[in-house]
């Protein structure tokens, strides 16, 4: 029996409703195994402006270290989207709560399903068995350098800085990760090493810590290689490991390999002890309210920080679950724009396998209802 306090931020656009899902998700892990956890709800992004004025309010950052673990939705809003002069924008929410927790690392593991491998525009017989983790760098870089525009608006400045620090203790994580028995011992510095010093830092200091990993291979790569390599030949990643920009960029890019963005889980580590668990799409402003958002990356969000939270056995269950719903064509409109499920109707399904209440027969027009699944 376990007692949890986890934080909940629910976000902007689809946010609210594909974290709803992972609660539910969740509320049958705890009643299943008979563990407790208490949520407390915060406000971050578009929603806090709108309610606070602020896009991070003092309260949320209270909650979030009083807690065990951070659950989080999504963040963005296109009012400011098409306002480049807007002064407080949503997603300087979560990057202020990322660089107050010290949230250094974010964990975006890559991989695919076999009943999804025909959905993707890759050919099947180059990502059919991929499983690659992105290690990216998520509290220094170009996101947080200095910012400026000058006066008369017809220049402006963003800053990248890496310190040898910040650059060792990712590293350090990714080594270790990279050396895990389920790993293929191989990791893959991706950089643009030809151009910027920053990346020059990075292979340096890499290079050096290598070795302190003699079994694990180094591979280093240039960014634009990386782009196209993720696509032409993406089995040969295990982990990669790059800074905070880059791996904005190609974590997209590399869910095109599973199917949808909308699968992606990830996990954000830090120096206090504390986790935030997201998924890595963004706030799909157009789907917002419509129940019709993949809620797959967050329920998968919410199973890395059951395993955070040194739940291996609930974790498994929610990826076993998730497993089945996507083995059974269970699946959103992102993935079957004909043929789909309501975002509830994929959670209420989630969360019905792990209370085992899904066993012999399922009646599809039931489903088809919204309704029940059990018979
Ligand atoms: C992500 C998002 C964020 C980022 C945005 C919303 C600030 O794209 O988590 O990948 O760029 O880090
Ligand atoms: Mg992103």
């Amino acid at each position: 029996m376990m007692k949890k306090n986890i934080a909940v931020i629910e976000g902007d656009g689809i946010g609210p409703e594909v974290t709803r899902q992972s609660i539910r998700v969740l509320n049958a892990i705890a009643e299943h195994f008979g563990h407790e956890f208490t949520y407390t709800y915060c406000l971050m992004g578009a929603t806090a402006i709108d309610k606070t004025g602020n896009p991070l309010p003092d309260e949320t950052i209270e909650v979030c270290l009083q807690s065990d673990a951070i659950l989080f939705g999504a963040i963005g809003d296109p009012k400011y989207d098409n306002d480049p002069s807007a002064k407080v924008r949503p997603e300087q929410g979560l990057l202020k709560l990322r660089k107050t927790l010290q949230l250094y690392a974010n964990i975006r593991p890559v991989s695919t399903y076999s009943s999804l491998l025909h959905l993707s525009p890759l050919k099947s017989k180059h990502i059919e068995g991929v499983d690659f983790i992105i290690f990216r760098e998520l509290t220094g870089g170009i996101y947080f350098g200095k910012k400026e525009l000058s006066e008369d608006g017809r220049s402006a400045l963003d800053e990248c800085t890496y310190s040898r620090e910040e650059i060792e203790r990712i590293a350090h994580l990714a080594f270790h990760f990279a050396q895990k028995p389920a790993r293929r011992k191989k990791l893959t510095l991706v950089d643009k090493a030809n151009v910027l010093e920053t990346s020059r830092l990075w292979r340096t200091v890499v290079r050096e810590l290598a070795t302190q990993y003699p079994d694990v291979t180094v591979d280093y790569m240039f960014v634009d290689n990386a782009a196209m390599q993720i696509i032409q030949n993406p089995k040969q990643f295990d982990v990669i490991l790059t800074e905070n920009m880059f791996g904005d960029i190609i974590s997209d890019e590399a869910s095109v390999i599973s199917g949808s963005l909308g699968l992606l889980p990830s996990a954000s580590v830090g120096t206090g002890g504390l986790a935030l668990f997201e998924p890595i799409h963004g706030s799909y402003p157009q789907a917002a309210g419509k129940d019709i958002a993949n809620p797959i990356g967050s329920i998968l969000s919410a199973a890395m920080m059951l395993q955070f939270l040194s739940m291996e056995e609930e974790a498994r269950m929610v990826q076993e679950a998730v497993q089945w719903t996507l083995q059974n064509a269970f699946v959103t409109k992102d993935i079957d724009p004909v043929n789909f499920y309501f975002t509830s109707t994929i959670g209420e399904l989630i969360s019905d396998y792990v209370s085992g209440k899904i066993g012999g027969s399922i009646k599809k027009e039931n489903i088809e209802l919204r309704k029940s699944t059990i018979i």
